[in-house]
């Protein structure tokens, strides 16, 4: 076995080493200093000489060796207080350091390792990466290659496992990393047939925990992107409920959402990806079915799941659905916002004169 050489390992054995030659040093002088016996060891046994009278014992000497065991159980008495009084500091400290190691090697496999900066960003606000997909062209399915838009990680724990303040309440990250997400994102974890083992899923977990941004920004973030979409005159014509969809929630529930645009091809000749119709479902289960009324007959149940998304294994609506990747949207959008988007999904049926609980767009859209 190989043991690692640690400073506590280093300063023993000096002591060790110290502590035998001062022993064999004592035992050595000792042997010199033994004077050879002579006579009857009753009448001039080396070690007899004239001892104090019990007036004496019994008074100074007894005093003396008193005040020493009293000195020491003082220190005794005071150390250990202390001793236990650091003990939580000193627990604390260890822990803060292996989770400050974890944090960095979380950082090592994000940006080096397993190349996630590439995809996510540097400072995890998000980016896009080239992929190849298929899509249908004249009844054939052919593939295109297309820069595929990839969402921000800085405020994943504000749409999942969304306890921001528990780092032990991440199920949903860590099964997306375990499994990935098609069709882009491949899996990460051993679980999902990936790379990782249970360590760096871990370390990822704790890096992308520590690198959240403070909830306000996070929400000025969103709420500025929504801006902008709103500034641009090609978006006049949509409600506010269908930006905020096509903002938050179409990059999983519309086919090809994050494709959609002009792609370049090797081949010199540009293709124009359109997005499939919104809330036909991708990643995220179909929205434009009229099973989603049954689903969540009263209006005010769609937009408690939005607000808090799905958890894991947890059942939820009516038809007692529920797997997990559903983000929860209730520390991002406001309570009027949620709303927008839920009505406006609500319009989305295929069934013509459908129409459940859906009211009329109230509200405005506040940040
Ligand atoms: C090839 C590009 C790519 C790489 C590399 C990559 N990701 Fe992703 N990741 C994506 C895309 C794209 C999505 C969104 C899913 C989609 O649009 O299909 C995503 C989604 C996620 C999500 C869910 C976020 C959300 O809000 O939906 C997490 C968490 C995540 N990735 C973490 C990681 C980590 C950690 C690594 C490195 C171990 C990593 N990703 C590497 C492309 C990538
Ligand atoms: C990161 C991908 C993702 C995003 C973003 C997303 N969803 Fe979902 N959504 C899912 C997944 C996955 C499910 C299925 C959850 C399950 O089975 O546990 C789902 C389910 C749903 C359902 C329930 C459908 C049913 O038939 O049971 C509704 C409603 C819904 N999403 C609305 C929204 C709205 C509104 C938004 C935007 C504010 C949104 N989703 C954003 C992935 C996503």
């Amino acid at each position: 076995m190989i043991y690692a050489v640690t400073t506590e390992r280093t300063i023993g054995l000096v002591l060790f080493a110290i502590l035998m030659v001062g022993w064999i040093a004592y035992v050595f002088v000792n042997i010199r200093q033994s004077k050879a016996e002579q006579g009857s060891d009753v009448e001039l046994a080396p070690n007899r000489k004239v001892m104090p009278t019990d007036d004496e014992f019994e008074g100074p000497r007894l005093e003396q060796v008193q005040a020493w065991g009293v000195l020491f159980l003082a220190v005794i008495g005071l150390s250990l207080p202390i001793y236990w009084l650091l003990e939580p500091g000193r627990q604390d400290g260890a822990l803060n350091g292996f989770e400050e190691r974890a944090i960095s090697r979380g950082e090592t496999e994000f940006v080096e390792g397993f190349e996630c900066a590439n995809c996510h960003g540097a400072n995890l606000a998000g980016g896009s990466t080239q992929t190849i997909i298929d899509i249908p062209r004249n009844g054939e399915v052919v593939k295109v290659q297309v820069n595929w838009a990839v969402p921000s990680l800085n405020d994943v724990f504000y749409r999942f496992d969304t306890d921001i303040d528990d780092p032990e309440d991440s199920t949903e990250v860590r099964s997306i990393l375990n499994f990935g997400r098609a069709p882009v994102m491949p899996a990460w974890g051993l679980p999902g047939g990936g790379p990782a083992n249970s360590q760096q899923i871990q370390d990822l977990v704790e890096y992308l925990w520590a690198n959240q941004i403070p909830v306000e920004e996070a929400q000025q973030a969103w709420s500025d992107r929504f801006q902008t979409l709103r500034a641009d005159p090609e978006n006049s014509a949509k409600s506010n409920g269908e930006l905020l969809y096509e903002l938050h929630c179409a990059r999983c529930h519309t086919p090809q959402w994050s494709a959609a645009g002009n792609q370049p091809q090797p081949t010199g000749v540009d293709v124009e990806i359109s997005p499939g119709e919104n809330g036909a479902g991708a990643y995220g289960r179909p929205l434009n079915a009229s099973s989603l009324f049954e689903q969540f007959p009263d209006v005010a149940d769609q937009v408690s799941f939005v607000e808090k998304g799905a958890v894991q294994d947890a059942a939820y609506g009516e038809r007692g659905l529920g797997n997990y990747g559903m983000p929860g949207f209730g520390d991002i959008l406001s309570e009027s916002e949620l709303r927008l988007v839920v009505n406006y999904v609500r319009t989305l049926t295929q069934t013509p004169g459908v129409t459940g609980e859906a009211g009329p767009e109230t509200g405005e859209a506040s940040e």
